[in-house]
């Protein structure tokens, strides 16, 4: 209780109304209280622990890693094995053409260095984003957001970036405001705040062809879907698609705070001239970070756990799909959207979801569903016990 009270005292909120759960320990699918509850986790911290809480690989990693060396000095300029191995394991697993990768700090702070990167190799000025497309909150990432609901998000941190202008996502006849004078389109493979938005894989290659035809750097959010969320390491790959830049954050810290850009090196090579040092960031590839998110790839490319990731997706799709109150579930992997298409049935669901010891959420721009990412490592009898206490939490709607 004390505890309670002091966060609200002193620690900075978001939101009016925030959860309030206190959490003692987590392990593999679920995280604790202090009174021993036990909650599924099927928010994972929005895409984030997809190797399970607590991974032995990855505390070792992290504490080995601190005990060797922790800060020495701003990102780019000491070789640090950590950072040097796990780019070089990143790379390898991209296309040919992405072979550099430039460590930052965060999910927002990788698209506002896309953001720039695009603007330098091109020296053009606009940016095209998608509707309903989230891409971090500081005041680059926030220029991007494509919210349908005009000003509601952005109105009261104007002025934001000029120049920048949002498109229909999986709108062919929308490509055609890509033109020359457009220097980077930024687009989430699957839209994950928007409630789970599947791409149409043909749009996503007309999309590719029309930033090759007008010059325009096409680059791709994965921060949500990398790191195998949606059955593939990276959605580009499982949709074919190569972009100019890949952003990746959330999973690819193995839990720790790890952003990243992937581009080709003589791109990336843009920030060492006119001028130099043309992002930099103190923390940027902390070795401790860059150490987890590796030991994380190792773990999931030896237990072969993305390749399981279709399965299990499917596995919750199948146990739910015919509840009466479900109107319909998008899916990519193991990121899913269950639309309950009223917004009074998402706020009881998750005061029941609360007491059933369930931690859903739902998305940023869709209020009428609730989220199901759990960690990758979720086993198929843990899904199904959790399927059954989604159920009886639904039945009481
Ligand atoms: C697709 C996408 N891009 C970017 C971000 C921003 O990442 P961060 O919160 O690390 O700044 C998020 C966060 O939810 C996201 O889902």
């Amino acid at each position: 209780m004390i505890l309670r009270k002091q966060f609200l005292e002193h620690v900075g909120q978001t939101s009016p109304s925030p959860m309030l759960i206190e959490v003692a320990r987590a392990e593999g699918s679920f995280f604790y209280t202090p009174e021993g509850k036990r909650y599924f986790d099927l928010v994972a911290g929005v895409s984030v622990s997809n190797v399970g809480h607590a991974n032995p690989e990855v505390v070792g990693a992290v504490q080995q890693q601190a005990a060797d060396y922790m800060h020495i000095m701003v990102y780019g300029e000491m070789v640090e094995r950590p950072q040097v191995e796990y780019a070089r394991r990143i790379c390898e697993l991209m296309p040919a053409t992405l072979d550099c990768l430039y460590f930052v700090n965060s999910g927002a702070e990788a698209v506002e260095v896309a953001l720039k990167l695009v603007k330098r190799c091109t020296g053009r000025t606009e940016l095209i984003s998608m509707r309903r497309a989230y891409h971090g909150s500081t005041h680059g990432a926030m220029s991007m957001m494509g919210n349908p609901e005009g000003e509601e998000w952005k109105g009261a941190f104007r002025p934001l970036l000029p120049d920048t202008r949002a498109i229909e996502f999986n709108s062919f006849a929308d490509l055609n405001r890509i033109t020359e004078r457009t220097a980077g389109v930024l687009c989430e493979v699957v839209q994950g705040e928007a409630g789970v938005r599947l791409p149409n894989p043909e749009w996503l290659k007309a999309l590719r062809e029309r930033c090759t035809e007008v010059g325009a750097m096409l680059i791709f959010d994965e921060i949500q879907t990398g790191m195998g969320r949606t059955g593939e390491m990276f959605a580009s790959t499982k949709y074919g698609v190569t972009p100019d830049v890949i952003c990746l954050a959330k999973a690819f810290g193995g839990g720790m705070p790890l952003g990243g850009i992937v581009a080709n090196r003589e791109r990336l090579n843009a920030f060492t001239h006119h001028p130099c040092l043309g992002h930099i960031t103190t923390f940027g590839g902390h070795p401790v970070c860059c150490a987890a998110g590796l030991a994380a790839l190792n773990y999931l490319t030896r237990s072969k756990i993305v390749e399981q990731v279709e399965t299990k997706g499917a596995l919750f799709e199948r146990l739910l799909t015919s509840h009466p109150k479900i109107l319909e579930i998008r899916r990519s992997g193991l990121l899913l959207a269950v639309e309950l298409g009223r917004s009074e049935y998402l706020y009881k669901i998750m005061e029941l979801f609360k007491e059933a010891g369930i931690m859903s959420d739902w998305f940023l721009y869709c209020d009428t569903a609730f989220r199901i990412s759990p960690p990758l490592t979720i086993s198929e009898a843990e899904i199904e016990e959790c399927c059954e206490l989604i159920i009886a939490a639904l039945n009481r709607l």
